[in-house]
């Protein structure tokens, strides 16, 4: 059976039938299977595959974003002064960096994984929707910020489904770290805008950096790859 899974929304599809699949519960005893690289993919492995590909290709593009912006907006006074607003996911248990990645057991990878998703539901949101009133931003800009949206969307999918799959309390209550819209995001003033809008990318940068690694390291792992 050969899937096409280069668009999220055909990954999404491949994420419902799969989660059908794991009712099995082992995973790698379903026959059907996925022919990539001349390999046979269990849905199982698949996903994490995807997953890991995903959220490579997320980070690559908040990082443009980031840049894009930056350069945009450089004339803006003291746009790269230390934003005066910590990052509103600082104070989340995640490990910071590949080596600790590793040495993270995978449920709770998986689950710091899905904690930094879901912490940027809203302030996703609002952050695009901010933006669409700042003057003169580059349409680049604003279909870049749609296009990494989609993609968030997407990959939070496939972790929620590989939570509630693998883990048994994968259905405890979520507590999203409180997130009210920065009061100075809605100021008045389109510099300051520009500026709290600057800082938030650098956080998305900031966390989606650590997802790519988190859900590289879990594919390595789940597929048993050597040297990554
Ligand atoms: C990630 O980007 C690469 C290169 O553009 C592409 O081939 C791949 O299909 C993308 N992965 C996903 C899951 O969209």
């Amino acid at each position: 059976m050969q899937l096409s899974l280069t668009q999220p929304s055909s990954w999404i599809l491949l994420l419902l039938l799969m989660t059908n699949l794991l009712l099995w519960k082992n995973a790698a005893s379903v026959p059907m299977c996925a022919m990539r690289n001349a390999r046979c993919f269990t849905f199982f492995e698949d996903t994490f595959e995807l997953a890991g590909s995903l959220s490579h290709n997320i980070s690559i593009e908040v990082s443009e974003l980031f840049t894009e912006f930056e350069k945009h907006y450089s004339k803006v006074p003291g746009l790269r002064d230390k934003s005066p607003t910590r990052c509103h996911t600082s104070f989340l248990p995640t490990p910071e960096n590949k080596e600790q990645a590793r040495h993270t057991h995978y449920e709770a990878l998986l689950k710091s994984g899905e904690m930094i998703l879901d912490a940027w539901e809203s302030p996703l949101d609002d952050l695009v929707s901010e933006l669409s009133t700042i003057k003169n931003v580059p349409d680049k800009i604003i279909s870049k910020v749609t296009d990494i949206k989609k993609k968030i969307d997407a990959v939070q999918k496939g972790v929620n489904s590989l939570m509630s799959t693998m883990l048994q309390n994968g259905d405890e209550e979520k507590k999203n770290p409180a997130w009210s819209r920065l009061p100075l995001l809605q100021s008045d003033n389109e510099d300051t805008r520009i500026r709290s809008s600057y800082g938030m990318i650098s956080c998305l940068d900031n966390d989606f950096k650590k997802v790519d690694i988190y859900l590289n390291v879990l594919k390595c792992y789940m597929l048993k790859i050597d040297n990554c």
